[in-house]
């Protein structure tokens, strides 16, 4: 079985910034190499119907490919992001709606997940990543995410629904996904505070700390726009985003940035 996976793709910035048709892109290669399921592990776009439509179309127009996803922080971009949320459940690949089982041996978990400043760095109150501000930048998500609880609070969340997944599957091998950051080791420390104060925003070791604790088999995270594959123990662990054009791609095409991106898993 062939799983593709891919992160942080942020159509509309993309689209805008290389004038590239991002979903046709996408449906070229899936049309192409055929994999059995796609995971885009979040960040599809900016807002709930806008992410929530370009994956209906795109499950559409490849109806061989399960497509599966779990939400970004940028798609939940709105007045309400529970709303929000709930909006993007109607994607039926959303793995928010339950485990996915994709034989007798292997299940997909996941869910996009938040944050609870636990990769954050030390010499900061809680009260101040709550806050989100270091000198005159404010972390995004505190202008266009609205959660009615504190980050803490709807990470537990995240935690409890996941958790309960994890200990109903055990004894199969399970694909955990997240859209944020589950290890410390994958965030840059540069020893500056005004871009470490933001590692607070990354993720949760809460998450990490599950998937060791349930065995995991492989985890698909995304969030930061660096890709990394590394086998730690008995866990394979990906992250895979497209990133933003130009900054973050190796070319300028985007149809040679998403072909050469893309990863594909066999189990
Ligand atoms: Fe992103
Ligand atoms: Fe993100």
């Amino acid at each position: 079985m062939k799983i593709a996976v891919l992160s942080d793709i942020h159509e509309g910035l993309n689209r805008k910034k290389t004038g590239a048709d991002m979903m046709g892109v996408l449906k070229k290669w899936i049309t192409s190499h055929s994999p059995d399921v796609f995971i885009i592990s979040g960040d599809m776009t900016a807002g709930p119907e806008k992410s929530l439509n370009l994956l209906l179309q795109l499950q559409q127009s490849c109806p061989q490919t399960k497509l599966l996803f779990v939400n970004g922080n940028h798609d939940v971009y709105a007045e309400d992001s529970k709303s929000a949320y709930q909006t993007l459940l109607q994607f039926p690949g959303n793995l928010g709606n339950g485990p996915v089982e994709l034989n007798d041996h292997w299940v997909v978990i996941g869910d996009g997940g938040w944050y609870d400043y636990s990769l954050g760095i030390e010499g900061f109150t809680q009260e101040q990543f709550s806050i989100g501000t270091f000198n005159d930048f404010t972390w995004p998500d505190k202008t266009y995410a609205h959660w009615l609880r504190p980050d803490q609070e709807e990470t537990n969340q995240y935690l409890e629904k996941l958790e309960s997944w994890l200990e109903k599957y055990q004894g199969k091998k399970v694909i955990m996904v997240t859209h944020f950051v589950p290890f410390s080791r994958f965030l840059f420390i540069k020893n500056d505070l005004s871009w470490d104060f933001f590692n607070a925003m990354m993720g949760s070791a809460r998450f990490g700390e599950l998937a060791v604790k349930y065995g995991v088999k492989k985890y698909i995270f995304g969030h930061i726009h660096t890709r990394y594959h590394e086998q730690s123990h008995d866990m394979e662990i990906i992250c895979n985003p497209l990133g933003y054009y130009p900054d973050e791609w190796n070319s300028d095409d985007a149809e040679e940035e998403i072909f050469s991106t893309i990863k594909v898993l066999e189990i």
